[in-house]
């Protein structure tokens, strides 16, 4: 039971991080926020996702020079572009692609939340100049879609999760 409290408390404990404190993010950290987004679910287990892990200070600056809403890529120590690859996916259809790799996606801010770093989603797909802009600075072939960059930090600790619960949201049995 303390384990399953302990999984819901990190999942109400996340959330975006735009601060960073200066820090390196290491290749053991990366790996483990790596087999998490590998564990998400998939239409018929497809895992239809590969990803770019990237800590060199160049890449990163080049990749935000031309992502407007994803600055914090300045003061991260690593990014992670998450990647849908729609021939691995079920029935090779897009849907299904984009719908594993936001499930990984999810694995890995859950992944960085619990190892006491912090991230966000910055959306690539579905803005055709954003993912031509990350495929441009990582070499990501036309055929992949780059789904979202993710800038992982050391927090600074002024990002603070929102409460969203909202009983409204929930149908009861019935619409
Ligand atoms: C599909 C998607 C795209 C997003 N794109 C951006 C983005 O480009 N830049 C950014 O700063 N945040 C982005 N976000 C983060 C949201 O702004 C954030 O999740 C939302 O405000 C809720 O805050 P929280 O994550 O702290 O709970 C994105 C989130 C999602 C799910």
């Amino acid at each position: 039971m303390k384990e399953v409290n302990e999984a819901l408390s990190l999942i109400l404990q996340r959330k975006s991080v735009r601060n960073f404190r200066p820090g390196a993010i290491t290749k053991t950290d990366l790996e483990t926020i790596l087999r998490a987004a590998m564990s998400a679910p998939s239409a018929r287990n497809t895992q239809p996702w590969e990803f770019v892990a990237v800590t060199d200070r160049h890449t990163l600056d080049a990749l935000a020079g031309g992502l407007p809403y994803a600055k914090m890529l300045y003061q991260a120590g690593a990014a992670v572009v998450v990647c849908a690859i729609v021939e691995k996916a079920n029935e090779r259809m897009l849907e299904y692609a984009i719908l594993d790799t936001c499930a990984a996606t999810q694995n890995i801010l859950l992944a960085v939340e619990a190892l006491g770093l912090g991230a966000v989603w910055t959306a690539l797909y579905p803005r055709s100049e954003r993912m031509e802009h990350a495929r441009m600075v990582l070499h990501i072939p036309d055929r992949i879609i780059p789904l979202c960059a993710i800038p992982i930090g050391h927090p600074t600790g002024e990002d603070q999760p929102k409460e969203k619960y909202k009983a409204d949201n929930i149908h009861w049995e019935r619409w």
